[in-house]
């Protein structure tokens, strides 16, 4: 999905910025390099990070900014000011952080830090030696990659009949089903990344849990290939649409479906 654009008519902070304005006033939005910056004060001390937000672009400049974090404007992601990391969805990845230094009255920006988007920071955290995730949306991959942010280091599986999540649903019913966005504004994140970070894909409806027994029970499986490679599988389970004279048109819920709605004949669009 589209971000919020570089505004390079704001401060060119290459050039330094004056910490007693930075000590006056709001956080400061300038650019280095062509990017985006948000300048900002915490604790006494500044601190700079990308301005852009690492889910869609939202535009950090207009954020809240409270107790060492900043908090998205757009759908409420927080990053930690200090590290860039990020702490709460649906921030995707951390931001980018400068280092910062003052000299003479004068706040400079030194090397941009970047971190992998799981990187763990060095925490390691302890629980079972494998995890099972039902659902692969928005909040069952974030799931996914929170774990790995943590530190886990066990088997993490996301289970999810749909062969084209992750992705925002809230995205179907607008821009995309509208024909005004492109299709590769719709996965959350690119092919084979979950398989880099060791997160394991089965693309089945799960039919039972068994929480007591900590049992998954799965469909036979039917469309995972061999080495992990996806393969494309009808979706299955209740399904709500719309007859017209031409059949049974399925509401736009999932990617396949909304797809089909974008070159759906001009009669029904009306
Ligand atoms: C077209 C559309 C527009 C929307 N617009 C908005 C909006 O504007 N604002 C808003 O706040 N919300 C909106 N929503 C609601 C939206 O679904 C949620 O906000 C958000 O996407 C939920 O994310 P999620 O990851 O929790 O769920 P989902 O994205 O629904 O993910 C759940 C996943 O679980 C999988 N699953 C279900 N059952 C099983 C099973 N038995 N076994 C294995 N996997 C299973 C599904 O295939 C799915 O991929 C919209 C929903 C739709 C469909
Ligand atoms: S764009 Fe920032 S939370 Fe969505």
């Amino acid at each position: 999905m589209a971000g919020a654009e570089t505004d390079l008519t704001s401060p060119d902070l290459s050039r330094g910025f004056d910490f007693a304005d930075l000590e006056a006033g709001p956080p400061v939005l300038g650019h280095q390099d062509g990017e985006p910056v948000l300048l900002v004060l915490v604790d006494g001390e500044p601190r700079a990070v990308g301005a852009s937000c690492t889910h869609y672009g939202g535009p950090l400049a207009e954020a809240l900014v409270v107790g060492g974090t900043v908090r998205c404007p757009w759908h409420h992601a927080c990053c930690w000011l200090h590290t860039g990391e990020a702490l709460a969805a649906p921030a995707l990845s951390p931001l980018p952080v400068w280092e910062v230094e003052v000299r003479d009255g004068r706040v400079t920006l030194g090397a941009k830090q970047e971190h992998a988007p799981l990187s763990s920071r060095g925490r390691r955290a302890e629980g079972p030696d494998r995890v099972v995730i039902v659902g692969a949306g928005a909040a069952g991959s974030a799931a996914a990659e929170w774990l790995r942010r943590e530190g886990f280091e066990g088997d993490v599986t996301l289970v999810d009949p749909d062969p084209d999540v992750p992705y925002d649903r809230p995205n179907l019913s607008k821009d995309y089903l509208a024909g005004t966005a492109p299709e590769k504004w719709i996965p959350l994140r690119p092919p084979g990344f979950h398989l880099e970070a060791g997160i394991a894909r089965v693309i089945e409806r799960v039919v039972k849990l068994d929480r007591g027994q900590r049992r998954v029970e799965r469909r036979p499986r039917r469309a995972v290939g061999p080495g992990g490679r996806e393969r494309r599988s009808a979706l299955r389970g209740p399904c709500f649409g719309t007859w017209t004279e031409a059949g049974f048109w399925p509401w736009p819920r999932s990617v396949q479906t909304s797809r089909a709605w974008r070159r759906r004949p001009r009669w029904l669009a009306k």
